[in-house]
């Protein structure tokens, strides 16, 4: 019988990763079977048992349950405990191990994807939520030059950026938080839209000329096509777009390899998906 694997959430009908998976399993020879698991929200420890109880070798978790992910894993990789959020379950008999890739396929993405070097240069997260803390530790370890995070909900982002810089004994010149409306008269080189705003195809108000003339904007999210966000950065002169299709691709090719030792290539996946 083949191996198991499935991505559990609440909603997962959408979720692009059983695709994914089933693509590096047939390009890296690996013998698996990767489905979707539906959960209720009160759900999730009681399926996560289950699957496990079925032989299930590990999961990947999406929204909204990657901080009971977190709380169930008896172990974690430190971008799991930087992030305080888990989204790859790797099942060992009693064992349970937990490990973030988010940040991993955001800045593999960036970096190699998009040939975009972060080292040195000027960042902006927008956004404060899971999305923004599961990939910020990932980032500062690409050392940029300068990163702020900007928030509707300015305290959320000062607590997040104080948690970080005690954690990592950061000065507050490296990074800070901000309101968007205070990021009037900054530049910044990449600048990472993390909000949820894009699900109703919003963006929060950035003033005009936060977009530095080469600067990279990223959306996280996917399957938008053009968001208001990429819409506004095009429009205020950003050089390049991208959306968040590299990083997914890039997030599960990170956990295909905690599980199955083996690196997929993820250019003709990327390009697949993209095609669809
Ligand atoms: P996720 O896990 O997807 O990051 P979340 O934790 O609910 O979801 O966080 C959503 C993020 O999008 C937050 O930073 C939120 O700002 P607040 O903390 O101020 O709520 C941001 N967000 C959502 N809708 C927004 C909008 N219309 N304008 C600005 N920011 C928005």
């Amino acid at each position: 019988m083949s191996d198991r694997y499935a991505v559990i959430g609440n909603p997962v009908a959408h979720s692009k990763s059983p695709f994914i998976h089933a693509e590096f399993a047939a390009q890296t020879g690996q013998d698996l079977v990767y489905e979707r698991i539906l959960v209720p929200l009160d759900g999730f420890k009681a399926a996560v048992d289950a699957f496990r109880a079925e032989g299930g070798l590990g999961l990947n978790v999406t929204l909204p349950f990657k901080l009971e992910a977190f709380a169930i894993a008896h172990e974690c990789g430190v971008r799991a405990r930087d992030a305080q959020a888990v989204n790859t379950l790797k099942f060992e008999g009693p064992a349970i191990y937990g490990d973030n890739t988010d940040g991993v396929g955001l800045v593999r993405d960036i970096e190699a994807n998009l040939a975009f070097p972060i080292e040195g240069r000027r960042v902006l997260m927008m956004g404060a939520g899971g999305a923004a803390q599961g990939s910020l530790s990932v980032l500062l370890d690409a050392r940029p030059g300068r990163l702020v995070i900007a928030n509707r909900t300015v305290e959320k982002a000062e607590r997040l950026a104080e948690r970080l810089r005690a954690d990592r004994g950061l000065l507050p010149e490296l990074l800070s938080a901000s309101s968007y409306p205070a990021l009037l008269g900054e530049e910044f080189d990449l600048i990472v839209n993390s909000t949820s705003a894009s699900l109703n195809d919003t963006v929060p108000d950035l003033p005009t000329g936060v977009f530095a003339r080469d600067c990279l904007a990223y959306d996280m999210m996917y399957g938008k096509g053009m968001t208001a966000f990429l819409e506004t950065a095009l429009s205020q002169g950003a050089a390049r777009l991208a959306d968040g299709i590299g990083m997914l691709v890039e997030q599960a090719a990170e956990s295909f390899f905690i599980w199955r030792g083996v690196r997929p290539q993820t250019a003709p996946v990327i390009a697949a998906l993209k095609a669809r």
